[in-house]
């Protein structure tokens, strides 16, 4: 997996995910990240990329032309037309079906806006994808960029070692992930649940089970109706129903 990132802000998209897992699959060449600044495409002497908007209005709008140089740059270079992922409050609101997606390309390129917003024309030739990371809105699309890298590259095939798959796997299967303690076996009073102290796998993978349907109903009922279900589940859930009512 390859990624492109246009930014007026390389660095923060440098620095940002040079570290953990996903700087470990860069020096492991799982993954590869590179941002390009769309400032060096500027053809004027003072490197300007914003211009007013016409028809008057707050605020500046980066230009088409170096934002398209700075795409044309990687296309050639690739040698292939990439999906290319704007990232905007107006997009489709990613998820972790989107993710699965496009971790299935060899290259991605994420172009992340500033000001008010980028030039529409450019848009048009060469976006893609128009993606939102949630409805808020942010300064730029540096973090976004950052948050969707981060979900697509521990779907790549190596990023994640068998004791990361383990953790976080909060959306199989549309179920939020049980409960987890270490030691020690009571802290400021508080005890782990005897359960998981007796060795008894049966019955730790059932009390795993329903505290997983347990957080699922009580935090994100929503994700229920897509789960995959057993009669037992679903004898749970009614339990649980009946008790709120
Ligand atoms: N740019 C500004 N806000 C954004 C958001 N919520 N998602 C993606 N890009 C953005």
């Amino acid at each position: 997996m390859n990624y492109h990132v246009l930014t007026l802000f390389p660095e923060m998209i440098m620095d940002g995910l040079n570290t953990s897992i996903i700087g470990r699959a860069m020096n492991k060449s799982l993954i590869s990240l590179e941002a390009i600044n769309i400032r060096d495409f500027a053809t004027n002497k003072h490197m300007k990329v914003d211009d007013y908007p016409y028809g008057g209005g707050a605020g500046m709008v980066m230009q088409a032309e170096p934002v398209y140089l700075a795409y044309k740059s990687i296309e050639e270079r690739i040698n292939k037309k990439p999906r290319v992922i704007y990232l905007t409050p107006q997009g489709k609101v990613f998820n972790q079906s989107m993710a699965e997606d496009f971790a299935k390309e060899e290259d991605l390129v994420f172009l992340c806006g500033h000001y008010e917003g980028i030039d529409e024309r450019v848009l048009d030739m060469i976006v893609t994808d128009n993606v939102s990371i949630g409805d808020y809105v942010l300064t730029g699309g540096e973090l976004p960029a950052m948050v969707m890298i981060d979900s697509i590259s521990r779907l790549v095939k190596g990023v994640l070692n068998n004791e990361d798959s383990a953790e976080y796997e909060s959306f199989n299967n549309n179920l939020l992930e049980h409960p987890q303690y270490t030691r020690p076996e009571v802290f400021e009073g508080r005890h782990v649940p005897p359960v998981l102290l007796t060795g008894h796998h049966k019955n730790i993978e059932k009390w795993r089970r329903e505290e997983s349907l347990k957080r699922t109903y009580e935090r994100r009922p929503e994700l229920l109706k897509d789960a995959i279900l057993d009669k037992k589940d679903i004898a749970y859930l009614n339990q649980l129903r009946e008790a709120d009512n």
